[in-house]
């Protein structure tokens, strides 16, 4: 096990102790981010700060620490975990204080980041497309935060895995919202449908880039959400985020997708991210 970083400092993971009154434990009072790391590199790492911020808003915490002091820290946390492929996860908790419902006055967030490898995406799922079920989206009205308290992401996850698959795409209201832990995309006649940030989805970063790659491209995209109809007729079904990439939905509840196999606009657009990924442009 490598090292972590907790409260300002580095240290080995079995010698990071957290108090039992964090709020984080208590009252899953916390926001995190998940950035891949490739080749000892951040992707995308001004978007994870940004969208680090939005979350501290919508929960009404101050950023504890600057853009600067948190890259300082991630380049540092990467090296320290040899460099490579990671997966580095922050967390922000409002600190430690009696239990209360009411935020406490005067109290230091914990700040907590690890980095461990990130597994490569398995052959299959990019030759052959993952299968996904469609379940009720159980969560809560606030979904564009990245908070810690994810037990209803976990249940519909592990539902998903008990019925052999790898994902979960949630229905609200009649219309398909994303992932249990990704972002959803639709092609229908060659317009890729992905959900409009609001509070109903996560504002992915692997979203934003897919959405620029398209653009680039020329294919159609639109921001709009479908109905559980159009995602059970697409040509094309979807995810996307940080420690997958973009992977092909071709099987849903048991029935093919399309023709059953991973289409022509995932190709093109797989094609992209990984060029993108190997683009300056993307290490920011
Ligand atoms: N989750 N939607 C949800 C609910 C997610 O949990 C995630 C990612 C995404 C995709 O966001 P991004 O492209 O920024 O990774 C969308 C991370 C990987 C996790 O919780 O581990």
């Amino acid at each position: 096990m490598g090292d972590v970083f907790l409260n300002g400092n580095f240290l080995p993971a079995d010698q990071a102790k957290v108090s039992v009154f964090d709020r984080g434990f208590l009252l899953g009072d916390g926001i995190y981010e998940v950035l891949p790391v490739y080749a000892g590199h951040c992707f995308q790492l001004q978007g994870h700060l940004v969208r680090l911020q939005a979350s501290l808003d919508g929960v009404r915490m101050e950023n504890p620490l600057s853009n600067v002091e948190w890259q300082a820290m991630i380049e540092e946390l990467i090296e320290r975990n040899g460099d490579g492929d990671q997966s580095l996860y922050l967390q922000v908790t409002r600190g430690v204080a009696p239990r209360d419902h009411v935020f406490p006055q005067g109290v230091t967030p914990t700040v907590f980041a690890m980095s461990n490898p990130l597994p490569p995406i398995p052959e299959k799922y990019k030759k052959q497309g993952i299968a996904a079920i469609t379940l009720p989206d159980i969560r809560w009205q606030n979904c564009n935060i990245k908070a810690i308290t994810l037990l209803p992401n976990s249940l519909l996850k592990q539902q998903a895995l008990d019925a052999g698959a790898q994902e979960a795409l949630l229905i609200r209201d009649g219309y398909l919202t994303e992932g249990a832990a990704s972002n959803a995309y639709v092609v229908v006649d060659g317009t890729i449908y992905t959900s409009p940030k609001d509070e109903k989805v996560l504002p992915g970063i692997t979203r934003d880039v897919v959405i620029s790659l398209a653009a680039k491209a020329g294919i159609r995209l639109l921001e709009e959400a479908v109905t559980v109809e159009q995602l059970k007729n697409a040509d094309e079904v979807w995810m996307s985020s940080s420690t997958k990439e973009v992977l092909p939905v071709t099987t849903l509840d048991g029935e093919s997708v399309g023709a059953g196999s991973p289409g022509p606009v995932w190709q093109k657009i797989d094609a992209l991210y990984q060029l993108y990924k190997e683009d300056s442009a993307a290490w920011q």
